[in-house]
């Protein structure tokens, strides 16, 4: 199977780097081109200086590309509660070996263009730099072999009682680029693929095996299972992680293909995410709704004792 070209554009945040980590333990399916980052967990400062700390501490150090640090119209809206103040809280990291530059929309457009096998983006916060990439470089819309977007909610949400949170963050960047559905594809996991996908916290233990990886591991999930345990959950979605489960095998997955319209506003409904369930047309969201939720963090956890191994 051919390496694909793929770009992160994240606010992390714990599941963030969870998916990071996922397709960095994946050398073999996944050629990573770059990273992006966009205000969503935490302000634009908070997201980039994560990510940086994150892939110093793996060994990546590579330039990452500051994004938008806020979104097209509403204000920014951070929210502690599930990933802290620092937008990833839990562990103490030291450095930041990456060279950031401000201009994550040229980079990302430069990484469309400049290579002729089109690119995977990974949208994994707020859609503010999807929106700028494809309204200011209409031309890299041929070049993205698809995007997939961690975001929405059949039903329900967990921001507001109709919304999800990355969705509520830039809901008018949401809606231009589920506008576009007709000439790239998009692919969503909404919360209840991720919820499918849960893991159950008692998993969590394999983080406190030795190990470099680990530690920090079981500093970052103590961290963000807090969240579930305090609800009297037996298990958490990491969100974002699915993306990438579902780029390594799109089998596990099932899903519907419908529009997607986005309501931007509304003290309940800023973000809501609505599948035209009753439409199929050529602005067709492949929704992603169940998986093999076993697979998942089967590969999840195989994939994290792997590149735990190959940092010793
Ligand atoms: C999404 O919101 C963020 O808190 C997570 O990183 C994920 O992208 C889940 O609703
Ligand atoms: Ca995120």
């Amino acid at each position: 199977m051919p390496r694909e070209r793929v770009w992160f554009d994240c606010d992390p945040g714990h599941d963030d780097a969870a998916a990071i980590l996922l397709a960095l333990a994946n050398p073999d399916r996944f050629d990573i081109v770059g990273f992006s980052t966009v205000c969503g967990n935490a302000l634009l400062v908070n997201t980039t200086r994560n990510l940086n700390h994150l892939l110093s501490y793996v060994d990546h150090v590579v330039a990452i590309h500051a994004g938008a640090s806020h979104p097209l119209i509403v204000s920014a809206d951070p929210q502690s509660g599930a990933h802290g103040i620092s937008g990833m809280d839990g562990f103490h990291f030291e450095n930041e070996s990456c060279p950031v530059d401000g201009d994550g929309i040229v980079a990302l457009k430069d990484a469309c263009l400049n290579n002729e096998e089109p690119l995977t983006i990974f949208a994994l916060g707020p859609l503010t730099n999807i929106a700028l990439l494809i309204r200011t470089y209409p031309q890299v819309i041929s070049h993205i072999k698809q995007v997939v977007i961690m975001g929405g909610a059949i039903y329900g949400g967990n921001m507001l009682a109709c919304s999800e949170f990355n969705l509520y963050g830039d809901p008018h960047a949401a809606k231009i680029v589920f506008d576009t559905a007709d000439q790239m594809p998009i692919v969503l996991a909404p919360l209840e693929v991720c919820k499918a996908g849960a893991t159950p916290l008692n998993r969590f233990d394999a983080f406190k095996s030795e190990g470099k990886l680990n530690q920090m591991l079981d500093g970052l999930f103590t961290f963000y299972c807090r969240y579930a345990i305090d609800r009297h959950m037996d298990r958490t979605p990491i969100f974002d992680m699915l993306t990438v489960a579902y780029a390594l095998d799109p089998s596990r997955f099932k899903w519907m293909e419908h529009p997607i319209d986005i309501i931007t506003e509304g003290e309940h409904t800023r973000g809501m995410s609505v599948v035209l369930q009753q439409v199929s047309n050529a602005k067709n969201v492949r929704v992603l709704h169940d998986c093999d939720g076993q697979w998942v963090n089967d590969t999840f956890f195989d994939s994290m004792h792997r590149l735990n191994a190959m940092l010793h």
